[in-house]
């Protein structure tokens, strides 16, 4: 996600800026810029790391004690100078950084252009100043208020910290989803995403609540308004965190910082992209292509690890639901097996980085031979996103942690809004089961939230079979591939050799694995096959293995046979993996924790393997 700085006070605001910048760098981020206030507006932005930006703004005038300056993580328009923030308004006098996502961008671009205003940039923050301008302008209001009343008609997430050029002695700064940070100095002012590059200067903050707009001045006096215009008066609290752990957001790890985000992360994927009160779902990226890929013969997934998982989840989703034939390739096998494509052909590539060797190789491959290429990625602008015809990025922010997990939530959430929406083109989903999945899927960010509340008992679970040497995961149909995940997971971060099964595979060989010392975590959540999965735990049972069962609120019966017990809320089947994942999550992360294992940095791993 973006990282935003801002300072207004009595000193150097540059050097403020460029060292507040690098406390945020590990947030991730493909650009840097900063605007100074001395007289004039100067705005200086570049592609790459905050040092290459520090080299350009080093021969230009950086003088200035009011300044705003932007890590970008780019979501709207990839990464390069232009998309760069801060953006200026039309008219040169207001500049703005910004972190979320504003949904409604498209319609305000095209009245402002019906008003005569040109954009530079493909983001949707450069609409954002362009916006305020016009409604400052309209009834030529102070800058406080321009961003109240933009913000009314603004729809998404958004932190932002605006600068007018013609009022300099004031900050104007709002949030809604996106964290803001307000650090009180003696007669100057910090904003920023947390407090990490606030901590060395005040302890003393206010965390800007939900569709608040704080206005700040040089004379050390601000007011918060509510975006209904109702003043607020803030609590003032007290930094606390040393800033290592503020860069985890609190956490020991950017892993478990990233298995907590799941709802938020969950959340921004379908932003924009679903209206269960409106009743429909939609990927912009699929537009262009739609009757290609609903009329697709075969959609071929390609991926790797954790990807490779989302892909067979993809599979159940579009099968089940879009009646469409899906095969699904680990992309490093599927380069080199001479593989049959033609031009009806779709093919999906999955990756979190859009970097991995295998997944691009595989997609040159099939573009050779003519197949439609499509990406689900999370980074914008990566290698494999450009490959791509088209495609739709995931938006769950920079996944710092090696062992993926909110990015894997993402890329499901997304492959099970292309299912649904293929699935309704097709005529293969009743109006009613539509309406009902719509409204149980904008229904799980909540539910993920709940299942993060099972955390201690989790966490004891894992301290029971922490000195494991080997687990085995079991699961049937939508579980299936979760097993393999929770596997992955488990064996990734704490090095203990673990195994996922489809459940009915225990009869074929794996049976003969198990003991009183193998722990066997059984993802039982599905209704259709409750029976059949009670008489898995059964046989495992029979020869005194330890069953830890994932299973739906209220199931008592396998609550009775098992061992140990974790509960999911209810959901409809196709969305079992999104929350059935989440206690597997944690359960490798407290046993890889306490081993004593480098949860963020596993031995032997990379975060984005782009070599063979
Ligand atoms: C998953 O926890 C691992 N980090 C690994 O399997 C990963 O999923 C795989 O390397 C694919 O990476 P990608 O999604 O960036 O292509």
């Amino acid at each position: 996600m973006c990282g935003i700085i801002a300072y207004i006070g009595h000193k150097d605001a540059y050097n403020i800026l460029i060292k507040g910048l690098q406390r945020l760098e590990y947030r991730g981020y493909d650009s840097a810029g900063i605007a100074l206030m001395n007289g004039s507006l100067n705005v200086y932005k570049k592609k790459g790391k905050v040092q290459e930006l520090v080299d350009f703004a080093k021969n230009h005038n950086v003088s200035g004690t009011a300044g705003i300056g932007h890590t970008r993580w780019a979501t709207h328009g990839k990464p390069d100078d232009i998309n760069a923030h801060p953006h200026t308004s039309g008219n040169g006098r207001l500049t703005l950084v910004h972190n979320g996502i504003i949904e409604n961008y498209a319609p305000i671009k095209q009245a402002l252009e019906k008003k005569g205003h040109v954009f530079k940039s493909q983001t949707d923050t450069e609409v954002l100043v362009h916006f305020i301008e016009e409604v400052q302008k309209q009834d030529n209001l102070p800058i406080e208020e321009a961003v109240r009343v933009a913000l009314t008609q603004v729809v998404g997430a958004y932190a932002i910290v605006v600068l007018d050029s013609q009022d300099p002695d004031k900050l104007v700064a709002a949030r809604k989803g996106s964290p803001l940070v307000i650090g009180i100095g003696e007669d100057e002012f910090f904003f920023a995403s947390d407090g990490t590059p606030i901590v060395e200067y005040t302890k003393k903050v206010i965390y800007l609540d939900d569709e608040h707009i704080a206005t700040v001045n040089r004379s050390g006096e601000y007011e918060i308004r509510t975006i209904d215009n109702e003043v607020h008066t803030p609590f003032v609290d007290e930094l606390h965190m040393e800033i290592e752990r503020m860069e985890k957001g609190g956490y020991d790890y950017f892993m478990m910082k990233e298995i907590y985000e799941q709802p938020t992360t969950i959340m921004d994927a379908m932003r924009g992209r679903i209206s269960a009160e409106d009743g429909w779902v939609r990927l912009g990226g699929m537009e262009k292509h739609l009757e290609q890929v609903k009329n697709a013969s075969r959609i071929i997934i390609l991926g790797c690890g954790t990807s490779w998982h989302a892909g067979l989840i993809a599979e159940y989703l579009f099968e089940d639901l879009a009646r469409i034939a899906v095969e699904v390739e680990y992309a490093s096998e599927f380069r080199y097996r001479n593989p049959v494509i033609t031009d009806k052909d779709v093919v999906i590539a999955i990756s979190q980085s859009g970097e991995t060797a295998d997944t691009y190789a595989a997609l040159e491959l099939a573009k050779k031979n003519g197949a439609l290429l499509y990406g689900i990625v999370n980074v914008v602008g990566s290698s494999i996103a450009r490959l791509t015809d088209a495609g739709s990025y995931i938006h769950c922010g920079p996944e710092i942690g090696v062992a993926s997990t909110k990015a894997f939530t993402a890329q499901v959430t997304l492959l099970t809004l292309m299912a649904l929406q293929l699935g309704r083109e097709r005529g293969t989903i009743s109006d009613e089961y539509f309406q009902a999945l719509i409204t149980e899927l904008e229904n799980i960010p909540e539910k993920v939230k709940r299942m993060l509340d099972a955390n201690d008992k989790i966490k004891y679970i894992a301290s029971e079979i922490k000195d494991s040497h080997n687990a085995m995961y079991l699961g049937r149909g939508y579980n299936f591939p979760v097993a393999l995940e929770g596997a992955l997971k488990l064996k990734e971060i704490s090095y203990i050799h673990a195994e996922g099964y489809p459940a009915a595979e225990m009869k074929h060989g794996p049976i003969a694995l198990i003991d009183e010392n193998m722990p066997v975590i059984v993802i039982a959540t599905n209704k259709s096959l409750n029976d059949k999965i009670v008489s898995n735990i059964q046989e495992v049972k029979a020869r005194k293995g330890i069953v830890i069962a994932v299973i739906t609120e209220g199931d008592h019966e396998i609550n009775r046979i098992a061992d140990y017990v974790i509960e999911i809320p209810e959901t409809e089947e196709p969305f079992t993996p999104l929350l059935s994942v989440i206690p597997l999550q944690l359960l490798s992360y407290h046993i890889a924790v306490m081993r004593g294992c480098n949860v963020d940095q596993p031995r032997n791993l990379a975060k984005s393997v782009t070599v063979e």
